[in-house]
């Protein structure tokens, strides 16, 4: 490898780059995730609310709607559920094609808000600006409520456990508490330092009971390829690998992001 290779690979902003992620191994950044989250809504497309990778985004949206489509597939007419941290509502819209006949209440910032209404009007969608740990809404409990990485983005753990508080009153008798979120306690991979297991035990003293533990992206490709410049074929053979990798090592143990399912007793 010549030096003028060398240099262009390893420029000031990738050794950054190292440097931080390597930092991120022993060191967790606490910081105020709202004012990160609001400053995020204005970056292009899902750039605001997932990755810089786009055709990435899309691939994980795929499997995120399988991961769906059977739980709102089933919901009764008028049924009425909650996606929390809908962010710019590309998942509170899925629900809507999953289901037309539903309803969904969509929670965020303002900021996240003001783009979701722009850009993904539904009829059936109802915007709310609201943070998740002050959203409580006592009449008409939920039949399902949505977390797509929102809970696990609320890095103040006492705001966090509020928001699922309220989660688990918000829930009717029999409704499903659905998780996508990036619950990690490994500083890596962290964003709130909070577990599966510290939201296993959250919810079984509130009398929820588990009825699904599973998980998607596994962790090393995420990291490689979610904010990198692969595209087309060669992106997506690597996306596949990688959520086959994590098929064979354990999906839920691998996986950045992880799926859990609660129902209401
Ligand atoms: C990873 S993004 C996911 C957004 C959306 N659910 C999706 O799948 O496209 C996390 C979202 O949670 C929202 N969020 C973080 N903390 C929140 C809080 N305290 N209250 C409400 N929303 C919050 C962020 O604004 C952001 O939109």
């Amino acid at each position: 490898m010549s030096y003028i290779t060398v240099a262009k690979k390893y420029t000031p902003k990738a050794v950054k780059q190292l440097v931080a992620r390597f930092r991120k191994l022993f060191v967790y950044y606490d910081y105020d995730s709202s004012q990160y989250w609001k400053k995020r809504a204005s970056d292009p497309d899902q750039a605001a609310v997932l990755w810089t990778n786009q055709a990435y985004n899309s691939l994980y949206r795929q499997d995120q709607q399988t991961t769906l489509e059977p739980y709102f597939k089933q919901l009764a007419p008028q049924a009425t559920v909650l996606d929390i941290g809908c962010g710019i509502g590309v998942v509170a819209r899925m629900i809507t094609q999953i289901n037309p006949n539903l309803k969904v209440d969509a929670v965020d910032f303002p900021e996240m808000i003001a783009v979701a209404k722009t850009k993904n009007a539904e009829t059936q969608i109802n915007y709310i600006a609201c943070e998740a740990e002050n959203y409580y809404r006592e009449q008409q409990p939920y039949a399902v409520i949505l977390s797509s990485g929102c809970y696990s983005a609320i890095r103040d753990i006492k705001k966090l456990e509020q928001a699922l508080q309220y989660a688990s009153q918000m829930l009717a008798k029999d409704g499903l508490l659905i998780m996508i979120d990036p619950f990690h306690r490994w500083n890596y991979l962290a964003r709130a330092k909070y577990g599966s297991q510290d939201v296993i035990n959250y919810f079984a003293s509130r009398g929820l009971v588990l009825e699904k533990k599973s998980g998607i992206l596994f962790w090393p490709f995420r990291e490689w390829l979610a904010n990198s410049k692969h595209t087309g074929e060669t992106l997506r053979k690597r996306y596949l690998l990688g959520e086959k990798l994590l098929a064979v090592l354990g999906k839920h143990f691998w996986a950045d992001y992880k799926i859990l399912v609660f129902r209401k007793g």
